[in-house]
């Protein structure tokens, strides 16, 4: 198994994956060492083994699962506890949990180190109602006396790393990522994402970069910058100039999967086309073998691996025909096989993304 997960595609990509990962310098957060500084952000319904695995393979230092609620966890919710899962092959992975509640986040952490992450996280930053409205997500940001409870409460029911994600603060009047930080390097934290938006913001305007490096620099933990990462350019001036100590990419790799990797090409090579849409459809049926082992139907595969197919044809030629012939199967074989003629008969190879255009507008964090 772990020889597969060494070199799971075919020589040629393989090569030009190893070049860029021999390139990449391994990172230390706390007491946790990554093979890069570029991490995958957690995602729901996104950030499951599959999709993890798969970016691993393409770079990614190290992953987040898609944030798992506590209470499911204690209620023993099949669903809930299926989530905390890890594949055998992944290497840097950590478990998000959600809950509002100390003893619960305790006993649920508790629960999820027995599927042995390397590290547990604890999310700060949902703004969704439904997750704010039972205190927990970015609402602990409000409320900082109950902080320190909270953070060691669960640190001492496990043994492992444990870690946070936070938005910069409740809302514009109320930034408190430092104090935050303080809290929770006083209670063993170990390091911190912070994805730099109010939850006020949601995910509207740009995630506020001077503070973030003014974290960075001055906060007395390892932080983990986030927000609006999309471009492999804006990625690598990050990785030379940056006060902050890594990088989590969501949404970015979504369109673009080689973006753990591209910031590592030298300048003659990015002119060239490194990455080809025969190289997209291969790893998507990479994709797909991964997530033949995890999904609980012919249906949520389908449907899973169609958001992912039209999330990675982004950018190239002709891509609203290829979503029309796409929503038009109920059948995996077939989206497949439109899938192989769309990026393997490609006469224009180019990818051109929008980095500034506005995608995914909502999510968990
Ligand atoms: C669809 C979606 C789901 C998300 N789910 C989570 C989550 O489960 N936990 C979390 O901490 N953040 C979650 N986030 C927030 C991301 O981790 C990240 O902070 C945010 O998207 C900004 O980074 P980006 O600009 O690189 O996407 C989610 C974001 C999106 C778009």
């Amino acid at each position: 198994m772990t020889t597969k997960h060494n070199a799971p595609f075919k020589a040629e990509l393989q090569s030009k994956i190893d070049t860029l990962k021999a390139r990449r310098k391994p990172v230390c957060l706390g007491s946790i060492q990554f093979d890069s500084p570029l991490l995958l952000a957690p995602m729901s319904s996104i950030g499951t083994a599959p999709y993890r695995l798969l970016m691993e393979d393409l770079g990614a230092g190290g992953t987040v699962s898609e944030l798992v609620s506590c209470h499911g966890i204690n209620y023993k919710n099949i669903r809930t506890v299926q989530m905390l899962k890890i594949d055998p092959r992944e290497k840097n992975i950590g478990l998000q949990l959600f809950g509002e509640n100390a003893e619960a986040m305790a006993l649920a952490a508790k629960v999820a180190e027995e599927f042995q992450p390397k590290f547990i996280d604890i999310n700060m930053g949902c703004p969704v109602k439904k997750v704010v409205g039972t205190g927990a997500g970015s609402s602990l940001l409000k409320d900082t006396s109950t902080l320190g409870h909270f953070f060691s409460t669960i640190k001492k029911s496990i043994q492992i790393p444990l870690s946070i994600k936070i938005r910069i603060g409740w809302d514009q009047e109320t930034i408190n990522a430092m104090e935050v930080i303080h809290i929770a390097k006083e209670e063993g934290i170990e390091f911190v994402a912070v994805h730099g938006r109010t939850r006020a913001q949601q995910y509207t305007g740009s995630a506020n970069w001077e503070l973030l490096e003014h974290l960075g620099g001055k906060a007395p933990l390892d932080i983990i910058g986030n927000g609006d990462l999309h471009s492999n350019k804006l990625i690598r001036e990050k990785m030379l100039h940056s006060n902050c100590q890594a990088f989590m990419l969501g949404r970015g790799p979504l369109r673009n999967p080689f973006l753990f990797l591209e910031p590592y090409l030298l300048p003659g090579e990015e002119d060239t086309l490194f990455f080809t849409p025969e190289d997209h459809y291969e790893i998507l049926q990479k994709f797909v073998e991964y997530s033949r082992d995890y999904a609980h139907s012919d249906h949520t595969l389908l449907i899973s691996i169609r958001k992912h197919l039209i999330w990675m044809a982004a950018g190239f030629n002709n891509v609203s025909i290829f979503r029309d012939q796409l929503f038009k199967t109920p059948d995996l074989n077939e989206s497949m096989k439109i899938s192989e003629d769309f990026f393997m008969k490609m006469q224009d190879k180019r990818k051109r993304l929008n980095d500034h255009e506005s995608f995914m507008t909502s999510g968990h964090g």
